[in-house]
This record gives structure tokens, sequence and C-alpha cells, in this order.
């Protein structure tokens, strides 16, 4: 079934840092919401290259574990290089499919929390993976879920042609048959699949210039869209010259002193009846 879904970004030596960078940006925000307490056994799915998945161990402590399940060989053999533990963490990684996740008969039903950050909007089911977290954690065990919606983003003093090419961004979404506008529905997503929604909030995701993590906000959304230009142009989502033309105009609009990124990451839990 997942063969059929299409992970927009790949999984390349750039595109991979790219996703380092994004996690140094966004793993104090999604670990303060998340509030483990220690001693948590957490599954999370679509690992990637396991830096959060660490993160959570660290947090979880001596007693806590976490299990990520990630379907590309290619981000398990960077996640395995990382350290699997700090502090006594203890972390594990699983080739597998998040829409089948490989837990032992035992593990199901065991988990205190399943995560999942930026994976349903890369789903064309991403209800049946929220049913597999639900299905995998105690009852009363927490579902966390972290995904984009899109369209809150806002650059400020918009940059020319930016607003095109970031709506060609986003129909290159539904081409794949996935959702860019998943994080409103994390909650209903939650209800549906059988969890109680409890909790949602916004991480925030922007900054501006003069603050010392602009440029490496600017550098994630300029290789988000880089990695995102063959399929915009094979889908005839935007033309060649205005994907370039935009991408200049992005760049330099990256170096006004009065350039702002506004952008938020949607946020919900659900809990296990
Ligand atoms: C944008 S990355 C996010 C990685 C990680 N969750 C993070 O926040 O850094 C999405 C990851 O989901 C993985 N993925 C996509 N579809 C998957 C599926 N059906 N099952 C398991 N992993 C999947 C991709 O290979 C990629 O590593």
């Amino acid at each position: 079934m997942s063969s059929l879904s299409s992970y927009l970004h790949g999984t390349s030596p750039s595109e991979q840092n790219r996703l380092a960078l994004l996690n140094r940006l966004v793993n104090r925000g999604s670990l303060a919401e998340l509030d483990l307490k220690g001693g948590e056994s957490v599954l999370e799915l679509g690992s990637g290259l396991g830096h959060f998945a660490r993160e959570m161990a660290r947090q979880a402590g001596r007693s806590g574990w976490v299990l990520g399940i990630e379907r590309s060989a290619r981000q398990l053999h960077r996640a395995r290089q990382g350290r699997a533990s700090a502090h006594g963490a203890r972390v594990d990684f699983r080739r597998g499919d998040a829409l089948a996740p490989p837990l032992r008969p035992r593990e199901w039903g065991s988990f205190d929390v399943a995560h999942a950050r930026f994976l349903l909007e890369h789903l064309r089911e991403p209800l049946q993976a929220v049913r597999q977290m639900v299905r995998s954690v105690r009852p009363g065990g927490r579902i966390v879920l972290e995904d984009d919606d899109h369209d809150v983003l806002r650059l400020h003093p918009a940059p020319a042609g930016f607003a095109s090419l970031w709506r060609a961004y986003m129909r290159s979404f539904r081409v794949l048959g996935n959702d860019p506008d998943i994080g409103r529905k994390l909650p209903a997503l939650l209800h549906q699949a059988g969890a109680e929604p409890i909790r949602n909030s916004w991480i925030f995701f922007g900054s501006c210039a003069g603050h010392r993590d602009f440029p490496l906000f600017l550098q994630n959304l300029t290789e988000v869209l880089a990695s995102a230009r063959k399929t915009l142009l094979a889908h005839d989502l935007i033309t060649t010259p205005s994907f370039h033309a935009a991408m200049r105009s992005l760049r330099g609009w990256g170096k006004r002193p009065d350039a702002a990124i506004f952008y938020s990451i949607a946020w919900a839990e659900g809990r296990r009846p």
C-alpha cells in the first residue's frame, strides 16, 4: 500500500543535511510540548535520521526506551551511525512501514507514547498510520502528532514571485496524493482513529533578519523548495523560469534587514481510551 506513497524530498545526502538542520531548529520546541517525564517507552513512526528519537530517549532516561520505525534504508543507515545512547538512554531503529509497523505481538498496546512528526503529510493514507499509533499504545497512552499546515507561512515583505512558488509547492503534495493542509486535521485524525483528542497547539517556527538563526531558517526554506523542484517542473506546477526567478528573489530577500518568516508546526495530542 505504502509503496505507492511518495516522499517528496527524497533521501539524498544534501536533503539529509537539510533534515538534520531542521531538527536543530525544531527539536527543542517539539520536546518541550511533548513533556516526557522520564521512564516512558516511545514509538516513533517515520523516524528519519533519528535525531529526535535520540532526544526523546535522553529525556526518557535510563528506564525509558524509544523505538524508531523508518522505511528508507538510507535514512536508517544515517540514524544508526548516531550515538545510540547518551546518559544511558536506549534507542533502537527498525526498518518498516508506518502503515504496518513491524512490532512484535507483545509490543502492540504496550507503548506509553506514539509520536510522528512531518510524516502524515507524506502519506496517502495518514489515517491508517494514526490507527496503528493508537493500537501501539496502552490504554491511557498518548498519541502525539506534529505536522505542517503549509498555508500558514507568511514572509514579509513578500518576495516577488514567492506566493506562486509556494502555491505550486502546496499543489505538489496533492499531485502525489498527499495533503499539504494536514496540520489543522490532526485532532480529527486522532478522533477518527479511535483516540480522544485532548490538546492542540502550534510550535512557532520562524525568525527575522538580525536573529542569529535567521540564515538557517532561510536555508531550510530554500532547500525544501529546491528538493521539490523536479516534482514541480515534471507536473507543470510552475514554469522553469518562474521557479528560478522566485528562488533568486527569495535568496535576495534574505539579505533584507526587515525580512521576517512566520510559520508554525501544528501539534495535537490524543489519548487511547
Ligand atoms: C520529513 S522526514 C521526518 C523525519 C523525522 N520524523 C523528523 O521529524 O526529523 C519524513 C520521514 O518519513 C519517512 N517515511 C515516509 N513514508 C514512510 C512510511 N510509509 N513508513 C515509514 N517511514 C516513512 C521518510 O523516509 C522520511 O525519513
